[in-house]
């Protein structure tokens, strides 16, 4: 007891922390607020901008056709500039590449085509140097088929990996249901000759699950995760971990889950590397998120808002706010230390398997309508560009992921517009070379032939749409999303405040409120293409004035006791309550 309160006493004075959690406490006593409170500021996640790429596209140092670590880290004063705080790197290791290296065949290793050990070592160096973080994908739900522990496995029932994968002698009744990528796997439940029996794979058939319930795999998953958080990365984005944790032999349409294994996984993160996130991949009902971020606070930190997104689609194409207003509210309330990520587009498609159908048939019709647009009967293949079509509803769109509760993902190549190519198969249309110049394959690589095709027709041709034309130009989508970026740095009443959605009676404009530390914010949208007024009551911001932080302009009480807006089409402004610094 003395030693705690000595701990208590110095940790006071010199601000250490006691424990090193991944995830604080949720909602705290009275007399716990001010020391919670102290810590919410630390918590660096609240409050970045998190840019999504893939080595395999961003930049090829070596001329081989495929990007690789040194691209990357010449390209590092771009991210830096732009205003990236945190890269979420796409997996990176050994892998066959048959799913974008969502397929690993070695978790300690670095994939040759990328660089080598150093390089990688180098590039964090160099990411470091700048103040930017790294997290990683770790895609532990399945291995490659192609992964020594597999190959092991498969060889015989004495083998030392055989039960670290999900087998079964028999095939299973549910061996068809379940799909991740309907219309391209045919079961989840692949019968191995070799094995001479059933192994379990949530998605394609080359992608063996592990078994989570073997206590060697959970060791080995801590040592791969220890493995990494040594080499400097700040985090995970933890993919599939519904799938993780559920029970393989349950209902494959209704399974159970196991949360805590998750809590397992999270405590080894926390005691190996106090500040870590994960960013969890878990597209849930509204309600469900509570276990994953944990009920004590103590889960994830940071999780995908699926639902919201899906539904800012919904409204995106059809101009209607009240489902995407329903979708915040559903997500709202989560404990103190989690945070939602928003994202617009990401290397998947568009899911709308949480819309009804006849929600799903507009945003179709919308931004997706012919069938080779469509992917897995839930979703768009497309980019965000071409699929909004026009740059005021873009920014729009962006204007919204920067002022929405969370923390913002950006996919790389967004930021200048960049669109998709329909010829290519799957989810690999949006996973197109980044257009850096009109030089030769868009200033990618030099190669004469690149792996993945860079887009050199039509209107999002990188003739068209490059970084080296857009930095040039000061009304570019680039600069533009760069002025955001800052801005949004500039409001942390965002990341870290309490909101609230103002009740305008408009089917079309949604305004949210933020209040953080005595500071308040007003952030205004209209969906509609059409220009609409709102008002607002003077009680809103106790009769204020409110500073556009956009444009030069101000917005006070008019006669009627009322703060009066004009939007223009997909018009969006955002306001700071009494002035334009924050109190
Ligand atoms: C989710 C990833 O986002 C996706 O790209 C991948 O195919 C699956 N998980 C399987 O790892």
């Amino acid at each position: 007891m003395k030693k705690l309160i000595a701990c208590l006493f110095l940790s006071l004075i010199f601000g250490f922390r006691i424990s090193e959690p991944v995830i604080a406490q949720s909602k705290t006593t009275t007399s716990e607020q001010s020391f919670s409170t102290g810590l919410q500021e630390n918590r660096w996640y609240k409050n970045v901008v998190i840019y999504n790429l893939e080595l395999d596209t961003f930049k090829d140092s070596d001329g081989n056709g495929i990007g690789d670590f040194q691209g990357l880290i010449q390209q590092l004063d771009y991210l830096d500039v732009l205003g990236v705080d945190v890269i979420w790197l796409a997996p990176f290791q050994p892998s066959p590449r048959q799913d974008n290296g969502y397929d690993i065949s070695d978790y300690y290793g670095v994939n040759p085509i990328y660089g080598t050990s150093g390089d990688f070592s180098e590039f964090m160096h160099e990411a470091e140097k700048r103040g930017m973080r790294v997290i990683m994908d770790l895609v532990v739900n399945h291995t490659s088929d192609q992964h020594p522990w597999f190959q092991e496995a498969r060889q015989s029932m004495n083998s030392k990996y055989r039960s670290w994968y999900v087998w079964s002698e028999e095939r299973p009744k549910d061996w068809n249901k379940g799909m991740v990528f309907p219309g391209v796997q045919q079961e989840t439940w692949t019968f191995d000759k070799k094995a001479g029996a059933y192994y379990s794979h949530r998605f394609y058939r080359f992608q063996p699950d592990l078994n989570f319930s073997n206590t060697e795999v959970q060791t080995e998953v801590q040592k791969v995760m220890g493995h990494w958080l040594r080499s400097g990365v700040a985090g995970f984005r933890l993919d599939a971990v519904p799938f993780i944790i559920e029970d393989p032999y349950s209902d494959r349409e209704n399974p159970t889950h196991r949360f805590q294994l998750l809590k397992e996984l999270l405590r080894f993160i926390g005691w190996r590397k106090g500040d870590a996130v994960v960013l969890g991949e878990a597209n849930v009902e509204p309600g469900e998120e509570v276990e994953y971020f944990g009920k004590e606070g103590n889960g994830m930190s940071l999780m995908f808002n699926f639902y919201a997104n899906q539904h800012l689609f919904y409204a995106l194409a059809t101009g209607q706010i009240n489902e995407f207003t329903n979708a915040l509210q559903a997500t709202k309330s989560i404990p103190e230390a989690s945070q939602w990520a928003n994202f617009l587009r990401n290397h998947d498609e568009l899911d709308l398997g949480r819309l009804t159908e006849e929600q799903r048939d507009e945003v179709y019709q919308a931004f997706g309508p012919k069938k080779n647009m469509q992917l897995y009967d839930r979703g768009i293949r497309r980019r965000l560009a071409p699929m909004l079509g026009n740059r005021k509803q873009l920014e729009l769109a962006y204007s919204l992921l920067f002022s929405l509760p969370g923390t913002p993902v950006i996919r790389y190549g967004d930021e200048i517009g960049m669109g998709d190519d329909l010829s290519l198969k799957e989810r690999n249309a949006v996973r197109t070379p980044m257009q850096w110049s009109n030089e030769p394959n868009a200033g990618f690589s030099e190669a004469s032939k690149t792996d993945r095709p860079v887009i050199d027709e039509g209107q999002y041709s990188y003739h068209q749409v490059n970084v080296a034309a857009q930095r040039r130009n000061p009304n570019s989508l680039l600069n533009w999303t760069a002025k955001m970026i800052r801005l949004r740095k500039e409001c942390p009443e965002v990341g870290l405040g309490d909101w609230t959605i103002l009740d305008l009676n408009s089917p079309h404009v949604l305004a949210i409120k933020y209040d953080w530390k005595g500071s308040q914010l007003v952030m205004i949208h209209n969906f509609s293409k059409e220009p609409q007024q709102v008002q607002i009551k003077s009680d809103v911001a106790s009769g204020k004035k409110l500073v556009n932080l956009i444009e030069e302009k101000e917005n006070t009480v008019n006669k009627e006791g009322v703060y009066q807006f004009n939007l223009e089409e997909y018009g969006y402004q955002w306001y700071r309550v009494g002035g334009v610094m924050r109190n």
